[in-house]
């Protein structure tokens, strides 16, 4: 299935093939696009639905889901409009397409995105794989997230994301209520082999 400008965001959908597997709301990193991570949630969670929106915020040309004022910084007011805007679009889709409430899987700012949705808009997703994800907002507001599971997959030698911050990210989450599994792999900030089987073992076990 192609691309669609329907609803408030261009987005990929592919409907499920086996009835009853989760929904994926697919996050793409910095740069990429709708189609970017169709595949690995083929890969991850085959039989599922695949709802995968182009973040709208274009830097040097380029997609993304927020604003950033350098690497690493973001600009937290955007972050909160885009996070709310990105979780009016998952509800209107759900809607639209007929699905239960997906498991977001985002890479790096798509994974932070996810997690300021996570933490502005609690109850949008079922849970969330978090690949390279960083904390996204200085301040994190309280939120209840009890009853949501989160795989978090942080790379050791990443120069994007230190281990600090994602640790603190995976705290945040954990005193919130979320039910958080968070693993360092030997990896950088690109995703590997492990990353996918770990995803997929998560998924399978929801
Ligand atoms: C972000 O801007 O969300 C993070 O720095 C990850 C990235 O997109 O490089």
């Amino acid at each position: 299935m192609s691309t669609t400008t329907e609803l408030d965001f261009i987005h990929r959908y592919e409907p499920e093939t086996v009835i009853g597997s989760p929904p994926l709301l697919m996050l793409h990193g910095t740069g990429g696009n709708e189609h970017d991570l169709v595949d690995v949630g083929r890969v991850i969670a085959p039989g599922s639905a695949i709802l995968s929106p182009r973040g709208k915020v274009l830097e040097g040309g380029v997609p993304r889901f927020f604003r950033r004022l350098a690497e690493g910084v973001f600009d937290e007011d955007d972050v909160r409009r885009r996070a709310n805007e990105l979780a009016d679009f998952v509800e209107e889709a759900r809607e639209r397409y007929g699905l239960a409430k997906p498991v977001a899987v985002g890479f790096s700012n798509g994974a932070n995105i996810a997690a300021a949705m996570l933490l502005l808009r609690p109850g949008t997703v079922a849970g969330a794989v978090l690949l390279r994800a960083m904390v996204p907002l200085k301040e994190m507001p309280k939120a209840d997230l009890h009853d949501t599971p989160v795989l978090m997959l942080s790379g050791v030698m990443d120069p994007i994301v230190p281990q600090e911050n994602a640790a603190r990210l995976a705290l945040a989450l954990t005193e919130r209520g979320a039910d958080v599994d968070h693993r360092l792999l030997p990896l950088s900030h690109g995703l590997g082999q492990a990353d996918l089987s770990l995803s997929s073992d998560w998924i399978a076990r929801r």
